[in-house]
Parts: C-alpha cells; sequence; structure tokens
C-alpha cells in the first residue's frame, strides 16, 4: 500500500507566539521596536503564505496583558504598530478575502484604536477565504475571567447547568474552531497565557528561529511537523 503519512493535510486554523522580536534587533544594536516593525513583515509573509498552503485561519499574539510592563516607549511602539498595520494592509487584505478579528481586553484600549479596530472588523465581516485573528491586550486568563463574568451576568448567578460548549460562546474567540497547532517562534518552550481554553487539544511546535526571522519555509515545516501528529484528544491511537 503507498506510505501516505508524508501528504500534507494542513492545519484548518494555526496560532502563532510571534517570539524573539527584541533579541533579532539587539543582535543588530537596534532598538526593540526595530524587531517588531520587523516582525509585521514577518506576519505579512505568514498570512500569504498560510492562505497559499491552505491554512484557513491564523491567529497571532500581538501585544499580551503583561506586555503594560515593558517601558513605555515600546509599548507605545506595538500600539503604533497595530494602527499602522490596519492603515496599510487593510484594503488589500479586505480584497484578498481575508476577514479581520481582534481579540483580547479592548477596555484599556483608546477610542481611537478601538474605532480603528471596529472598522477593520465591519469592513471584512463578510470575507469567507481566510480568517486573520490579532490578539492584542490579550491574556487568555483575563478572557476567561471576562467570559465568566459575562456567562453569571446571563444567567442570573446560577451557573450549575453551564457546559464547555456553552461557556465556549462566552470567550472573545467565540463561533471560531479552536487552533489545531499553535507554533512559538524564538526558542522558548511556553505557552505564556495564550488561547489557554482554546488550545486545550492543540498541537504544539515550538523552533529557535526569532520571529522577524521566520518564513514560507518555516512555516511549511512546522505544517509537515503537524501532519505527522496523531491527534488523540485524550483517546488511543488508531
Ligand atoms: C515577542 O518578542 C513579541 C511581541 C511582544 C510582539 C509581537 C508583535 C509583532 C510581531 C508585531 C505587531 C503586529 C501587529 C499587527 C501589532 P519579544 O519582544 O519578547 O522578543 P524577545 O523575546 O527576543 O525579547
Amino acid at each position: 500500500m503507498a506510505d501516505t503519512s508524508e501528504l500534507l493535510v494542513p492545519p484548518h486554523h494555526v496560532a502563532i507566539i510571534m517570539d524573539g522580536n527584541g533579541r533579532w534587533a539587539s543582535s543588530r544594536g537596534r532598538p526593540r521596536a526595530f524587531g517588531h516593525r520587523q516582525g509585521v513583515e514577518s506576519l505579512r509573509e505568514a498570512v500569504r503564505a498560510a492562505g497559499d498552503l491552505g491554512v484557513k485561519q491564523l491567529t497571532v499574539f500581538s501585544f499580551s496583558t503583561e506586555n503594560w510592563r515593558r517601558p513605555a516607549e515600546e509599548v507605545e511602539a506595538l500600539f503604533e504598530l497595530l494602527r499602522r498595520f490596519v492603515a496599510a494592509d487593510l484594503d488589500r487584505l479586505a480584497d484578498e478575502g481575508v476577514c479581520i478579528k481582534v481579540i483580547g481586553r479592548n477596555e484599556d484600549l483608546s477610542d481611537d484604536l478601538v474605532k480603528i479596530i471596529e472598522n477593520a472588523e465591519a469592513r471584512t465581516a463578510q470575507n469567507t477565504k481566510f480568517k486573520l485573528v490579532i490578539a492584542f491586550n490579550y491574556g487568555g486568563r483575563d478572557e476567561i475571567v471576562r467570559a465568566a463574568r459575562r456567562a453569571c451576568r446571563d444567567s442570573g448567578g446560577d451557573l450549575s447547568g453551564l457546559t464547555e460548549a456553552e461557556f465556549a460562546k462566552y470567550l472573545d474567540t467565540t463561533d471560531m474552531p479552536d487552533p489545531d497547532l499553535v507554533i512559538r517562534t524564538g526558542g522558548e518552550h511556553r505557552v505564556s497565557n495564550f488561547l489557554l481554553w482554546q488550545a486545550a487539544y492543540a498541537e504544539f511546535v515550538f523552533t529557535d528561529v526569532l520571529w522577524p526571522d521566520f518564513g514560507e519555509a518555516d512555516l511549511k515545516a512546522a505544517l509537515e511537523v503537524y501532519a505527522r501528529r496523531k491527534r488523540r484528544y485524550g483517546g488511543v491511537n488508531g
């Protein structure tokens, strides 16, 4: 019988912890913000390559609820990058059929940024070819607590009959499929508060490649590792 184990079955949803921008910049004697700027180029390339490789959704960790601990100028640079990314790429992404969604705690964002995000989401809401989810001011624990508060409010305080599926509707990722594959660049082997609920059965691939150096070949290599994994969801191998 033919060996089909090498055939690439692309994951529907890939999530990426884009780590290593700071080290990439420091190794070049440049400020950390320079690495984040280059990271946006890698993000553009990742969206394009993911679509080409048959992936349908990409969720990227752009700013965590813990990133506020960074120097103010780096925080401001990351906020500015989101503004500029939307300003520069929204028309093209909208035309290419990409649906954009931003997840995270938007209470802490400035009114102008909230408007930019809402506009990008509304403008691309009908697109179905590819979904780009930007986790911005996002933390998995924060998302779960916010969801629990909303579920509690809606139920009048009695959550005794709440199911997993019902609870998941209160998460920022409501109606999105869970990630099949989580990639972390930059050599660390941690989940760092990313998609804690959603990644329950995701496969993880870690690479030492720093995010600004991550390109199509690296994504393809991660998808190949994924394709060889046997997912069991807590059951036994068939
Ligand atoms: C982690 O690298 C990366 C981040 C905290 C931010 C990631 C952001 C981008 C790639 C660009 C933002 C894109 C948009 C659309 C806003 P690090 O700084 O922790 O790197 P290090 O581990 O080398 O210090």
